[in-house]
């Protein structure tokens, strides 16, 4: 059964990208930590849309176990979405380095010890998809999240060095770069409503971004433009701002 097989599944983002996904009749596997919730999400794609949908659990940290459980799955996917992430407690994090190893390892370390395994077997069979979910964080570090924001950055390039090695076999990588996205991630945070979307709007756009061959994006569109400008702040007045 060709399928697309999703990591962090129960994200709200991934959750809405998976029903994007078996709308157009593409099979799923869903990993996630809570698989017991995976598995009711799973029995709900497969009467609503008429497709297969097999559940794993799966952990970003057990790098490890990653080669082993992606060894484990009776068939290899077509294609993968990685929407593993951790926000954490930037403010904890500055004294407690657990904290802000947990933040990098999720966000970067275990992100990329899967995607390294499942990068390997694309290459071979020189066919398949990586669709990876960064984060505006990364284009610039800020002090409200810099442990996040620079692990979103280093995932952001590790996305365009795979992107880079892999164009050559045939197989896409796409990074997608949200601004704020109302989820379970940021439900303690008071985000801008005019500059916040739903799970559901960033799904359409890496379905739309996958039909069209993009390579990065950013959602909502005009993300791209304000992270231009943030971008070009002199140094001199960035570091003086409350970001
Ligand atoms: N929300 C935003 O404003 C925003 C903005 C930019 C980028 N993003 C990125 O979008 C992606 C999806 O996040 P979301 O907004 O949908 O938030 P979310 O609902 O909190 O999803 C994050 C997912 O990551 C999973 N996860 C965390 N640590 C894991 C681990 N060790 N092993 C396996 N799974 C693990 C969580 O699993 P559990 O369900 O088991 O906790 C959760 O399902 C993330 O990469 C996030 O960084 C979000």
């Amino acid at each position: 059964m060709p399928y697309l097989l999703i990591l962090g599944a129960r994200s709200d983002i991934a959750r809405a990208v998976s029903h994007r996904f078996a709308r157009k009749g593409l099979n799923l596997c869903l990993a996630a930590r809570r698989y017991e919730e995976a598995d009711r999400d799973a029995k709900d794609l497969e009467i609503r849309y008429r497709i297969r949908v097999m559940t794993r659990e799966f952990d970003a940290l057990d790098f490890e176990g990653h080669e082993s459980w992606y060894a484990g799955l009776p068939e290899k996917p077509l294609g993968v979405l990685c929407a593993v992430g951790f926000l954490g407690n930037q403010k904890k994090g500055e004294t407690n380095l657990t904290e802000a190893k947990k933040i990098m390892e999720t966000n970067y370390l275990g992100c990329v010890s899967i995607l390294n395994v499942i990068a390997n077997d694309f290459e071979e069979r020189k066919a398949g998809f990586i669709i990876g979910i960064s984060s505006v964080a990364g284009d610039r570090g800020r002090q409200s999240n810099y442990f996040y924001g620079s692990s979103k950055a280093a995932f952001t390039a590790y996305l365009s060095g795979l992107r880079n090695r892999l164009c050559r076999v045939n197989v896409r990588v796409i990074t997608v770069k949200p601004g704020f996205v109302r989820t379970g991630m940021t439900e303690d945070l008071e985000l801008p409503a005019m500059l916040t979307s739903s799970p559901e709007e960033v799904a359409r756009d890496i379905l739309s971004a996958f039909e069209k061959g993009k390579d990065v994006i950013y959602t909502k569109w005009y993300w791209k433009y304000i992270m231009a400008v943030i971008k070009i702040i002199p140094e001199k007045i960035f570091k003086k701002l409350n970001l």
